[in-house]
């Protein structure tokens, strides 16, 4: 009997068939030869994407116009109907959930909707270590209100680099502090924050919150309605598979439905009188209301194929498998790639309530080199800058022993110096 793990490869194997989730594995195209570590950055096609693609475009071929009420599903309510499906994964109620537009669009549109600068308030708190666009979003609509984002751009530092501190950001949220914008979990080191701990916090000081869950939806569950999260975004082209520019997220907390979205347009209207055309804007009565125009019927017909997956393994299940392989792949790397002349440290949070979904494997000197290496041997991972190589196992098509065999990989690659071959320089998109 084997203890938890063994870095023996008997280990992963025994792991992957204990693994109740195995068989989702084979609803994914896998690429040929490769093993697949960056689900968190773009998620593999599933079959059951790839189908509900294809039929969303045969409603097209075969009834045109006829779709927007005929389509199965009609493509009218199509993104209220996904929304619902969505809830589950973050702990929202019906109608608190849609699925529209690109997730810094969504950002404009809910800064523009929370953001009241006024009564000694105008500022927005944000983290030095969150995705550089969320930062343009918030920059952008300070300029917009003619405040300069030097002085309201209220800027969480990091201590090390890698995490932010919790009770830094509450230090931070003060009187003048109208909203707060922060990730789930951070791109990089892949830090998962206390969402309900800061939504309380903020809530006591009189600040609205929202998150930024790119990171997380569809690989840790979320509760936004109990803790009372007022706005949260997410893409669906990470965890949830839907494709390369997949349409976004966004949720909005049921206490904030009958305030008007800061951004109108005619598909947030209420649907039942939307064809109207009444030029008075009357928002549908809920997180629709947040829409602006058309549904992007082929980015976001994939969806509705992921969402059966996720609706039949549970997040909490996935939760729990992508857990034990984040630990399983740091486990490895501390017995195999920590010492000489290895050097790899690990850059995420190791307490499971402080990790999101991947491993930031840290090289001080080379990580761009191994990154090109390990691509040349079939592993996909990806780079960030300076010295991270993002490792993320994703629970519903990575095995234990492709985490074993990357590993070896690494291992191979220092051990052969093979890196040396590879150019310094990250590539365009890397
Ligand atoms: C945390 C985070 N926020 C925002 C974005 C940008 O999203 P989009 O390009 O879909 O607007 C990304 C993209 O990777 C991200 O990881």
């Amino acid at each position: 009997m084997l203890n938890k793990f063994e870095i023996i490869e008997e280990c992963s194997l025994l792991l992957d068939s204990r693994d109740p989730l195995k068989h989702f594995r084979d609803r994914f195209y896998l690429p040929t030869g490769k093993i697949y570590m960056d689900g968190n950055s773009l998620g593999l096609l599933s079959k059951d994407a790839e189908e509900a693609l294809l039929d969303a475009l045969k409603d097209f071929k075969e009834l045109g116009i006829d779709g927007w009420m005929n389509g199965d599903p009609p493509w009218f309510t199509f993104a209220e109907k996904l929304g619902e499906k969505q809830a589950h994964l973050v702990g929202a109620e019906k109608g608190e959930v849609i699925v529209h537009s690109a997730n810094t669009v969504n950002l404009h549109n809910l800064i523009a909707t929370f953001f009241k600068p006024g009564s000694g308030r105008t500022k927005i708190l944000i983290d030095e270590l969150n995705f550089p666009s969320d930062r343009y979003a918030v920059d952008s609509q300070l300029l917009l209100r003619g405040l300069d984002p030097a002085k309201n751009a209220v800027v969480v530092k990091s201590r090390d680099g890698k995490t932010i501190a919790e009770e830094d950001i509450v230090e931070a949220m003060t009187v003048d502090v109208a909203l707060a914008i922060l990730p789930s979990v951070l791109y990089r080191s892949g830090q998962l924050l206390d969402l309900q701990y800061l939504t309380k916090e903020a809530h006591k000081r009189g600040i609205l919150i929202g998150f930024d869950c790119c990171h997380s939806v569809g690989a840790v569950p979320h509760s936004f309605s109990e803790w009372g999260v007022d706005f949260a975004l997410w893409c669906n082209y990470k965890y949830l598979n839907s494709g390369p520019g997949a349409t976004a997220s966004l949720y909005v907390n049921k206490k904030h439905i009958d305030k008007a979205p800061g951004l109108w347009g005619w598909w947030g209207y209420n649907k039942s009188k939307q064809f109207d055309m009444d030029p008075d804007f009357q928002p549908a009565p809920g997180a629709g209301a947040w829409q602006i125009g058309t549904v992007h019927l082929f980015s976001t017909a994939p969806l509705h194929g992921s969402m059966k997956i996720f609706a039949e393994a549970g997040i909490e299940r996935i939760r729990e498998k992508s857990l034990k392989q984040t630990e399983y792949l740091m486990f490895l790397i501390d017995n195999l790639l920590s010492g000489e002349p290895y050097n790899f440290k690990i850059g995420t949070p190791r307490e499971p309530e402080r990790r999101g979904g991947h491993v930031a494997l840290e090289h001080d000197s080379e990580a761009i080199r191994i990154n090109s290496a390990l691509k040349k041997r079939g592993v996909i991972p990806d780079f960030r800058f300076p010295n991270v190589i993002r490792l993320a196992p994703i629970a519903l098509y990575t095995s234990y022993h492709e985490i074993w065999q990357v590993v070896q990989h690494v291992k191979e690659i220092i051990d052969q110096r093979e890196y040396e071959s590879f150019p310094k320089e990250r590539e365009t998109v890397s």
